[in-house]
């Protein structure tokens, strides 16, 4: 007979695929049934968490808490997807994944969603729920068997990677927007998220469930998602629509330098995407996970591309608040369109940008520019549409008919939304002020360049336009 503790691998080789030692292997850890009972604890988590962090974009000021928590719904949405795979390789039809596993689980995420401020939505996500989820897959780690669990085990490891970036970010976020008395203020809530927890034996149900009484505070009205946009004071002006940079852009009388600073404005413009894509998967339920996954992906994409304009304009030298970067696209359509007429805007004015004076030209502008940086932001831009246009192929147009129809109902809509450059300089709300030489000027500034006095002139706008890919002014 071999003692266990006397085994040896070949000349010392790494056992089990490297996975585990022999020792670690044969503690015999969770069984199938309470592994999946775990694993659907987690998927329930992400899916609240993506919810949670998609509702959260739209109305939130803070641009950098707005992209970051673009990044963290995509990024739960991947976990969302790894996790319902796995639970179906588990003897288990997928179905049960939309049970909610617990109630007071249930009131937990209601809860959070519905924080009444920023610094409760951020206390609550990245002190409250994302450390619970952490902990619960590290126990899971530490409690099931690593070899015959080993993909369930792997699908934890990439999840716990993540968490732990978003709460990296989280803690610094906290550390800069919650001062002490804001904190001791949130305690009596913060205690009813611990005890929703406590009342369903931990997000992972290990412990034993609490006999606690749970009442909703927050969340006793049921939320309401709030579709109007919101930008923090480095954002001016939100209706501005006094300088049209695809016209410029398309001027063939102007240098491909300049150009690239009407192309990062356009990039920045883009922080209008992820307001809007986060209404239309807000409020469009009951699609496959699929759905929810790709159009979070683009989301993020369009919150990266702003965010490349952002560095772009950094790099120059310029500072883009000197800009006025208007919000009046998504707050039209995320006001006066619904969620599949949001969905096929974005699909006509993406299919747009797929022509010869698309992407490709814009990439083309960076090339000749002479700046590097520019044409990496412009050449991952173009990727990063072509991914959007099969997305939309994919999601949009079965929802409308075909690929005809799904562009000529875009069409429709967007021809729908009358431009309002007259209506909003009458109600005072702008007075669309000419903001490009401000720009220009810094950038020559930057260069060591003598500016050029027609660059410099240019004054068209957006008046009487329809804010489309024709007369342009597109987004995404
Ligand atoms: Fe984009
Ligand atoms: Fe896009």
């Amino acid at each position: 007979m071999i003692e266990p503790t006397s085994y040896r691998s070949h000349r010392g080789l790494p056992t089990l695929a490297g996975l585990a030692t022999i020792t670690e292997a044969s503690r015999p850890g969770l069984g199938v049934e309470a592994c999946v009972a775990r694993l659907k604890r987690y998927h329930y988590a992400f899916v609240r968490l993506h919810e949670i962090l998609t509702a959260r974009i739209t109305a939130e000021p803070i641009y950098e808490l707005k992209t970051g928590f673009s990044l963290h719904s995509y990024l739960c949405a991947e976990h969302v997807q790894a996790l319902r795979t796995r639970v179906g390789e588990m003897r288990e039809p997928p179905l049960g994944l939309e049970a909610v596993p617990a109630e007071p689980l249930a009131i937990f995420f209601d809860e959070v969603l519905a924080a009444p401020t920023t610094g409760e939505l951020l206390v609550a996500l990245y002190e409250k729920a994302i450390p619970a989820l952490d902990a619960a897959l590290a126990r899971h780690m530490a409690d099931t068997n690593p070899l015959a669990d080993a993909p369930s085990v792997r699908i934890c490891r990439f999840a716990r990677l993540e968490l732990g970036d978003m709460l990296a970010f989280g803690t610094k976020s906290i550390a800069c927007l919650v001062d002490t008395p804001t904190r001791a203020a949130m305690q009596p809530w913060l205690a009813l998220l611990d005890d929703c927890l406590a009342a369903v034996g931990g997000l992972d149900g290990t412990a034993g469930p609490s006999d606690k009484i749970i009442e909703r505070w927050h969340s006793a009205k049921p939320y309401v998602y709030d579709r109007v946009p919101r930008r923090d004071e480095r954002w001016q002006d939100l209706y501005n629509q006094g300088v049209n940079a695809e016209s410029f852009i398309y001027k063939e009388e102007y240098a491909a330098k300049p150009k690239t600073l009407m192309m990062l404005y356009k990039r920045l413009r883009e922080i209008d995407v992820p307001e809007m894509m986060a209404s239309i998967i807000f409020e469009t339920r009951g699609k496959p996970w699929g759905y929810y996954r790709d159009m979070s992906r683009q989301l993020w994409d369009e919150a990266r591309h702003a965010m490349m304009g952002e560095v772009g304009f950094v790099a120059l030298g310029v500072d883009w608040t000197q800009a006025r970067i208007t919000h009046n696209w998504s707050l039209r359509l995320n006001t006066e369109c619904t969620p599949l007429e949001r969905h096929a805007v974005l699909y006509f004015i993406e299919q747009g940008l797929m022509t010869r004076t698309g992407k490709r030209y814009e990439w083309e502008l960076g090339a000749e520019s002479g700046i590097p940086l520019i044409q990496t932001i412009q050449d991952y831009d173009w990727a990063d549409e072509v991914l959007h246009a099969q997305l939309g192929r994919e999601w949009y147009i079965p929802q409308v008919g075909n690929w005809k129809e799904a562009l000529d109902y875009g069409d429709k809509c967007w021809s729908r939304v009358l431009s309002n450059w007259e209506t909003v300089k009458a109600q005072g709300l702008t007075q669309h002020e000419n903001w490009w030489p401000g720009i220009y000027l810094q950038a020559c500034r930057n260069w060591g360049e003598t500016p050029d006095p027609k660059v410099l002139e240019f004054t068209e706008t957006y008046q009487g336009q329809r804010a489309d890919l024709k007369s342009v002014m597109t987004s995404a």
